[in-house]
């Protein structure tokens, strides 16, 4: 939410949920997860396109709108573009966070811009220039996001760390919703969540792809401080319920 409602505090005892902590290094000490707020950011990418304004208004009390715009090369399928985000952007004053999974971001970064994005988070492995993308990102006013596919080394995203807002752990291979979260990557957003804390970073810690109540706990606790979620917010009760259930989940 623009208008800096309190985002939402993480309860300390932890239960396993559907995330297997076994075997992931659970040793590791993080600065207190309850000290961190826990922003929800819903995707547009499963919401019902026929009535988007209608879900907009639904999601009116999260904190983000996750814009996920596919171009049909950089993943394997296509989403939609800067006309359906300047519409969003017209039915909502959520924050737009707009994740680019497009080729050579760099040329289109103005358009999303003006389209209505106040976030845009690009892809290490979508141009070999990201830190010059980051620098347009910022000169343009805009919240600079970094973003790896969960093939992709960690250390990829280091040179510019210390630039961005936001960085995106991945959870799933980019390109659909309604995937399986990949439970090594508690470890990722773990590393992740040492390093901006060793730089005194307060960028965001997003975390996308199969994301649910159920496993929002151990997401957090692993140091994420941004859920993305799409399918388990736009069920079929609807997105107040979903974004209820996330809620209750991480009381
Ligand atoms: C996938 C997108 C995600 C996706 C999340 O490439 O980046 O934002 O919409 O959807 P769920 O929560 O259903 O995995
Ligand atoms: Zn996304």
């Amino acid at each position: 939410m623009r208008d800096g409602r309190a985002p939402l505090h993480f309860a300390q005892n932890i239960s396993e949920g559907s995330v297997n902590l076994r075997g992931v290094n659970a040793d590791v000490a993080h600065p207190d997860p309850q000290a961190r707020p826990v922003k929800l950011a819903p995707s547009l990418l499963s919401c019902d396109f026929t009535r988007m304004a209608d879900d907009l208004q639904a999601i009116g009390d999260a904190d983000w709108a996750h814009v996920d715009v596919m171009d049909g090369a950089f993943v394997p399928n296509i989403s939609f573009g800067m006309p359906i985000l300047a519409a969003a952007r017209r039915a909502s004053p959520l924050f737009m966070d707009v994740h680019l999974m497009i080729e050579a971001p760099e040329r289109y970064l103005k358009d999303f811009a003006a389209a209505g994005a106040d976030g845009l988070t690009v892809h290490v492995e979508s141009t070999p220039h990201i830190h010059r993308a980051v620098q347009m990102i910022r000169e343009l006013g805009k919240k600079a996001g970094v973003t790896l596919n969960p093939g992709t080394p960690l250390e990829a995203i280091k040179p510019v760390l210390a630039d961005v807002d936001l960085v995106l752990i991945m959870s799933v291979n980019p390109g659909f919703g309604g995937q399986k979260f990949i439970p090594q990557s508690l470890d990722r957003i773990r590393t992740v969540r040492h390093w901006l804390d060793d730089l005194g970073s307060p960028a965001e810690l997003q975390v996308d792809g199969g994301v649910t109540p159920q496993n929002a706990r151990a997401v957090v606790h692993a140091g994420a401080s941004c859920l993305v979620a799409g399918s388990a917010v736009f069920g079929a009760d609807g997105p107040r319920a979903g974004l209820e259930r996330f809620r209750e989940a991480l009381k």
